[in-house]
C-alpha cells in the first residue's frame, strides 16, 4: 500500500509536489485518519448558523458526516453523524431546530447531548421481542468531537492530542478573524459546489496570489486584485495556515498594462462596466485593505472580497472530488443598501462567480491533466525557494510549500514516529 512516505519528495523545501498526493486512494484513506481524525481542528460552522436551543446543522470533516447542536445549557456539541443502532445517518437535513433526533431507520431518539434516549418497542410487543433486559441505553451516546469557538467561528476535532485552538490558530490567523468578526454577523445565504479533483488542490489554489489575477481576467481588469499592488502574504509559526491581503487602488494603470503586457490579454484597459457598484469598496475596517482569502488548515477558507464575505468549507468526497460550502455572511448592523451590495458582490464568487467560477475548473484541469503521472511533480517555485516566511509582495506561491510542509510532518514524520 502506497503512503504518503512512500511518494518521492524531491526538495526538502517542498518546491516539488508529487501527483501521486493527489490522486491514490490509499493516501486519501490515510489523509482521513492523520489528518481530519488526527490532531487539527477542522471549521464546522458559524454560531450565527446556530443561536438557539436545538438548533443544527449538518456538515462533514473530511468525509465523516458531522452534526453540530446547541445544547439547553448554551454549549455546542459535535457528533458523528451516525446513528448507533446500525449506523444510518441520523440527520438528513441541512440545519433546523430540534429537541431531539430521531433515526429515520427504526426511530432510535437522541437528546442534545447525543445520548440515547428512547428505542421504540423497546420492550418488544405482548411480551415478546424487543430489547433484552441487560441493554442499557444510558451507555449509548453518538460519538462526540471536542469542540471550540473563536469569535463565533467553530472548529472540532475527534483527537484528544489537539493542542488549544488559539495556539492551533496562531497570532496572525487570530488578528484576521478579530478584525473580521468585530461584530455581530448576520447571515446572508448558502451555496454549494461540487468540483472534480482532489481537495489539496483547492488549498494549493487558495494559497496561491499568483494566479489571481492570471486566472481571474476580472480581477485584473477591473482592479480588483493585481499582484502590482500593496499586499503580501502571512502564515502561521507552522505555515499551514496562510493569509493574503491586498490594497485595491495602490497600482497605476499604465504600469499595469506594461506589466501584464506578456500576458494573454487578462488585463484589458478598454473594458468599462455599465454598472461599476460591484467593484465599489465600501471600506470598513480600520487598515486600507480590501482583499483577504484567509486559509485555515484543513478545510477553511474565509474571503473578505471588497464588501463580500463568506467562509468557504472543504469537504472531501474522495481522492478525485470535493464539495465546497459556501456561507455568505453581513453585520447585524448593517443597514438596507449595504446587505444589497454584500449580496450584489456575491456575484464575484461562488459556483458561477465571475471570479470564483474559474478557481473550480482549475483544480478540475489539473485534476484531469496529472491522473496518470503518478511518478511525477508539480513545480512551486514562485516567490523563491528554500525558507518559508511571510513576506510583502504577492508575486508567489510560498504559502502552498508551507502547506505542504505541515502535511508532510503530519502525514510522514508524525507516522514514522508513531511506527
Ligand atoms: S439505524 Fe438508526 S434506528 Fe436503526
Ligand atoms: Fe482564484
Amino acid at each position: 500500500m502506497p503512503t504518503a512516505m512512500s511518494l518521492e519528495w524531491p526538495t526538502d523545501d517542498f518546491s516539488r509536489i508529487p501527483f501521486a498526493a493527489y490522486l491514490d486512494e490509499d493516501i486519501y484513506v490515510e489523509e482521513q485518519e492523520r489528518i481530519f481524525r488526527g490532531p487539527v481542528w477542522s471549521y464546522l460552522a458559524l454560531e450565527a448558523e446556530i443561536p438557539n436551543t436545538g438548533d443544527f446543522i449538518t456538515t462533514y470533516v473530511g468525509d465523516t458526516p458531522v452534526l453540530v447542536n446547541r445544547q439547553r445549557d448554551g454549549q455546542v456539541s459535535a457528533f458523528v453523524n451516525r446513528c448507533m443502532h446500525r449506523g444510518s445517518m441520523l440527520k438528513r437535513e441541512c440545519r433546523g431546530n430540534a429537541t431531539m433526533h430521531t433515526c429515520l431507520y427504526h426511530q432510535w431518539a437522541y437528546d442534545l447531548t447525543g445520548q440515547l434516549r428512547a428505542v421504540p418497542f423497546a420492550k418488544g410487543h405482548m411480551g415478546r421481542g424487543g430489547l433484552p433486559p441487560d441493554f442499557d441505553i444510558k451507555s449509548v451516546k453518538l460519538t462526540s468531537m471536542r469542540v471550540e469557538s473563536y469569535q463565533g467561528v467553530l472548529f472540532g476535532t475527534f483527537s484528544d492530542e489537539t493542542e488549544p485552538l488559539v495556539d492551533y490558530l496562531g497570532d496572525n490567523v487570530r488578528a484576521e478573524l478579530d478584525r473580521v468578526f468585530n461584530r455581530p454577523i448576520s447571515l446572508l445565504g448558502y451555496q454549494r459546489q461540487r468540483i472534480l479533483g482532489n481537495w489539496k488542490l483547492y488549498n494549493d489554489n487558495v494559497r496561491d496570489p499568483n494566479h489571481g489575477a492570471l486566472l481571474h481576467m476580472f480581477h485584473a481588469t477591473f482592479g480588483l486584485y493585481r499582484p502590482t499592488q500593496r499586499g503580501g502574504v502571512k502564515m502561521d509559526d507552522r505555515h499551514r495556515h496562510n493569509i493574503s491581503y491586498s490594497m485595491m487602488g495602490t497600482s497605476d494603470d499604465d504600469a499595469d498594462a506594461e506589466a501584464f503586457a506578456g500576458t494573454q490579454k487578462v488585463f484589458d484597459k478598454g473594458f468599462r462596466l455599465e454598472d461599476p457598484s460591484m467593484l465599489q469598496y465600501d471600506k470598513e475596517y480600520p487598515d486600507d485593505v480590501s482583499l483577504t482569502i484567509l486559509s485555515i488548515f484543513p478545510n477553511m477558507v474565509m474571503q473578505q472580497i471588497t464588501n463580500s464575505l463568506c467562509t468557504r468549507q472543504i469537504q472531501t468526497r474522495g481522492p478525485g472530488e470535493l464539495e465546497l460550502y459556501w456561507t455568505y455572511f453581513g453585520y447585524t448592523d448593517d443597514d438596507e443598501k449595504m446587505t444589497q451590495h454584500r449580496l450584489n458582490q456575491a456575484n464575484l464568487v461562488g459556483p458561477g462567480g465571475l471570479i470564483s467560477m474559474e478557481d473550480g475548473e482549475a483544480v478540475e484541469m489539473v485534476h484531469r491533466a496529472v491522473k496518470r503521472e503518478q511518478d511525477e511533480h508539480g513545480i512551486v517555485e514562485i516567490g523563491g525557494k528554500g525558507e518559508i516566511a511571510d513576506h510583502d509582495y504577492l508575486v508567489t506561491e510560498i504559502p502552498i510549500r508551507g502547506f505542504w510542509s505541515y502535511y508532510y510532518e503530519l502525514m510522514c514524520i508524525e507516522a514514522e514516529q508513531a511506527a
